[in-house]
């Protein structure tokens, strides 16, 4: 009986452990994106080289520059921007939204997101996968947190006339980013309209004109 007990621990510590980025055996593992080796992330830089500069980013509190067609912007902070992120499965984003601007649909293959609005009020909505498509939507204001479980297809919308601005945290230091739109329809190269037409029970002339818009 305590034998079946400790199995199933280990089996649901194995599949915690296995859903998320690994847990790093170094006080840290600075990115040296030169590093020769290819591992699941960057190689480290000798850490005796480490320095402040490598764990720090300045220019959060700068908005994000949101005139293009969809109204918004984000401002990443991951090991792109911070190299001593590297195997610390965290990281960062603000996001800047002009009056009832959109953050389209999109998925971070590799990150929960925990969401905080800090200006203005935010339509959110995540949708769960097939076959209930269940539509999780609630509209936040300054200070109203919000959860986007990991691989789900969410959104943002700017519900209102100034500008809102949220502050997001990411449980990978290289979540990625799926934007359905531009992966769907704007691929390179592009997915054949005949096989999107039917897919999206259209014709191939109304995927020709959205082809063309991404
Ligand atoms: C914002 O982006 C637009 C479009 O790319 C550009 O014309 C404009 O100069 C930018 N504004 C600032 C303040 O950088």
């Amino acid at each position: 009986m305590a034998s079946h007990l400790l199995f199933l621990v280990l089996i649901s510590i194995c599949s915690i452990a296995l859903a998320s980025d690994p847990s790093p055996l170094q006080d840290f593992c600075v990115a040296d994106p030169n590093g020769p080796v290819q591992v699941n992330g960057f190689a480290c830089k000798d850490p005796k080289l480490a320095q402040a500069t490598d764990f720090f980013f300045s220019g959060l509190h700068l908005p994000g520059n949101t005139s293009n067609p969809v109204g918004s912007k984000v401002t990443p902070v991951n090991v792109a921007q911070i190299p001593g992120l590297n195997t610390l499965g965290i990281s960062m984003a603000r996001i800047d939204f002009a009056p009832w601007g959109v953050n389209p649909p999109h998925t971070h293959p590799r990150a929960t997101e925990i969401l905080t609005v800090v200006e203005g009020s935010l339509e959110v909505g995540f949708v769960t996968s097939n076959p209930d498509n269940r539509l999780i939507t609630k509209l936040l204001q300054k200070g109203d947190v919000f959860v986007f479980p990991v691989n789900l297809v969410h959104f943002q919308r700017n519900a209102g006339y100034g500008n809102a601005v949220a502050i997001a945290a990411l449980s990978s230091q290289n979540p990625g980013v799926i934007t359905i739109s531009n992966a769907v329809f704007g691929s390179n190269p592009a997915i054949a309209n005949d096989l999107l037409a039917k897919s999206f029970q259209t014709d191939t002339k109304t995927i020709d004109w959205i082809q063309s818009k991404f």
